[in-house]
């Protein structure tokens, strides 16, 4: 989504500091970008629609002390030159990411008073109100409270007023915004990668902060004047290369098992101390899990777990939903958020609903200096490090083994595990590892993708867990392969979606529930009497030679909590071989953003 880069230095590196930082927030998604520097005492502004390059060919490396930088993914107006980043109105030249929500009255009311707009955007109506407020007060700090008060909506701003030269101005509220410093130079950025190869010296701006940065000299204003918290920056987090793989998506499918390893580790050392130093769970009698996207998928799989090893009543929520509707909740019920930037505006808003009504949250998080790490009660990290590819794997896969060692304390909070099944879990889990690499070691799904890349329907079939598994599998398809794709409970699609199933569509069923194997089975049969092209994916200890698939994937056994991390893996590296077949753009999807960071 959006991304912000500002600069306040040395004049030969402004626009490199502005192109490279724009370069590291690529991998958030964008469809044009634009830069604003400052030239002789004038603001010169150049945008272009589509990728980097096209902005980086109009640009020529001229002398500037400072600038603003800005990808821009479309929300208000399609992506094109005119609507991109940064926005000039009167004196005031500005890049923002977030939404404006009362734009369309704000533009109202400033067209009656003879103001007149260019483009389509909520961005450009806040640059002109902020214009506005700049005239009538003449003074910039007291433009930008005023603006404050008026703007509804979420906005991360970076600002040039031409009127006061060497200075950057930035304002915030519910969209990531931080400061750097190091010599002589300020840093403006939505995201620390974007300037962590300058400084690691960072300041996270709180909600409703403006800042005024001018020559080695910050003003914060957050209620009041204030002086700014500088932070260092966790090096590894910043750490970012393809390391030899040919797409990111590869390269962190591939970490999986150093991933897990870190996730688990901590907690499973020294007699599980750790694990003990958990939150008490059992003083709770219902969870909530509330995410988007993928980590809303982990919440399935959560729920799974919980309810199925640790016998608590589990529901889980789509965050967009659960932020505006009734929920019903009480001191005795538990909301895990699950985000792996962090910053994602749904999720972000249904913590501070929970926050709001006295209950306690959770964050399983892997960008730790989130804002959701911030608010939440508690907080458990995931260690995947920095994931680059749009489309997560390593992230989620570390969000299944936290939920299984919630699960575990649970358990053992509960006595619900004796010495010799504890014994048994933990030697499956420092298998865990091994056992990924192996599997990425082995699995060869190029031919498999061949077979199966030019249709354009795939479904996902699977019962309990299986199908927990398959929603995250068929999302995996379709975002990096464009593939229509769709999960379903396997007993369900014969009251209605088996209508689409014609000769040779792939059917991909996920069998590794011991139980409920036979009805699944039976469920297979009946696509594969329709025509349907049957791609099995089973555990070693299921495996039969069978009539009911035309293809099949073998699993590695393992603990039946831990059996679904090693699950998602075929399908993961199924996605990607196909998606490459295809031609995709595999790390950054078309439409898709990273982090997002509006509703
Ligand atoms: C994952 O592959 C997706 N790109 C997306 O669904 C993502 O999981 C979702 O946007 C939530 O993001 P978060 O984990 O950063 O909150």
């Amino acid at each position: 989504m959006c991304g912000i880069v500002g600069y306040l230095g040395n004049k030969e590196k402004t626009i490199s500091v502005l192109i490279e930082g724009l370069k590291t927030l690529e991998y958030r998604g964008y469809d044009s970008a634009g830069i604003a520097y400052q030239k002789e005492n004038k603001i010169k502004i150049i945008k272009s629609v589509g990728r980097l390059q096209n902005l980086e060919q109009k640009i020529n490396l001229e002398d500037s002390i400072l600038g603003i930088g800005h990808t821009r993914w479309a929300t208000h107006g399609k992506p094109s030159t005119t609507n991109s980043h940064p926005h000039q109105v009167g004196s005031i030249t500005l890049v923002h990411n977030g939404i404006i929500e009362n734009y369309i009255e704000l533009k109202q009311s400033l067209e009656k008073i003879g103001y007149h707009f260019q483009t389509e955007t909520d961005t450009e109506v806040a640059t002109a109100y902020i214009d506005y407020c700049y005239k009538q007060t003449k003074d910039m700090i007291k433009a930008l409270k005023k603006a404050k008060e008026k703007l509804k909506g979420s906005y991360a701003f970076g600002i040039i007023n031409s009127d006061e030269p060497n200075t950057l101005y930035a304002m915030k509220k519910e969209s990531p915004l931080i400061l750097g410093r190091s010599k002589d130079e300020l840093f403006l950025a939505s995201d620390p990668m974007a300037i962590s190869s300058h400084t690691k010296e960072i300041c996270y701006l709180k909600e409703g902060s403006i800042a005024k940065l001018e020559k080695n000299k910050i003003t914060l204003i957050e209620d009041k004047e204030t002086t700014p918290t500088w932070v260092t920056l966790d090096i590894e987090q910043t750490k970012c290369n393809k390391n030899g793989y040919e797409h990111y998506m590869l390269k962190e499918i591939h970490e999986q098992p150093d991933v897990i390893y870190n996730t688990i580790m901590p907690y499973l050392e020294n007699n599980l101390e750790n694990l003990h130093k958990m939150p008490h769970f059992s003083k709770y009698q219902k969870i909530q899990i509330v995410a988007c996207g993928s980590a809303y998928h982990t919440g399935l799989v959560g729920k799974w777990m919980l309810e199925t090893y640790a016998n608590i009543p589990v529901e889980v929520e789509i965050a967009s939903e659960y932020r505006y509707k009734k929920v019903f909740y009480d001191k005795k019920t538990l909301v895990i958020v699950v985000s792996q930037s962090g910053e994602t505006a749904d999720t972000l808003a249904s913590l501070r609903k929970a926050n709001k009504d006295g209950i306690d949250t959770l964050a399983i998080v892997n960008v730790i200096t989130s804002t959701i790490a911030r608010e939440a009660k508690y907080v458990l990290p995931v260690k995947a490090g920095i994931e680059i590819a749009v489309a997560t794997t390593k992230a989620y896969l570390a969000q299944l083994a936290l939920f299984s060692l919630i699960t575990l304390k649970l358990a053992l909070e509960k006595n619900q595990v004796n010495e010799e099944e504890l014994e048994e879990l933990l030697v499956h889990y420092q298998k865990l590892p091994i056992k990924i690499k192996k599997m990425l070691k082995e699995l060869n799904l190029k031919e498999l993708a061949s077979k199966v890349y030019k249709n354009e329907d795939i479904f996902f079939l699977g019962r309990g867990i299986d199908y927990a598994i398959c929603t995250e599998a068929s999302l995996k398809l379709k975002e990096i392969s464009y593939i229509h794709s769709e999960s379903y409970a396997a007993g369900e699609l014969k009251h209605g979606t088996i209508s689409l199933i014609n000769k040779k569509t792939p059917v991909l069923s996920l069998v590794t529930d011991k139980y409920i194997t036979e009805k699944t089975i039976s469920n297979i049969k009946e696509v594969k009497a329709r025509g349907a092209y049957s791609i099995v994916i089973i555990t070693q200890q299921l495996d039969e030679e069978a009539d009911y698939y035309d293809d099949k994937i073998v699993i590695p056994n393992t603990h039946f909590l831990l059996q679904p991390i090693l699950n998602i893996i075929p399908f993961q590296l199924l996605a990607y071989e196909i998606a490459k077949l295809r031609g995709c753009d595999i790390d950054k999807p078309k439409n898709l953003a990273k982090s997002v960071t509006v509703e």
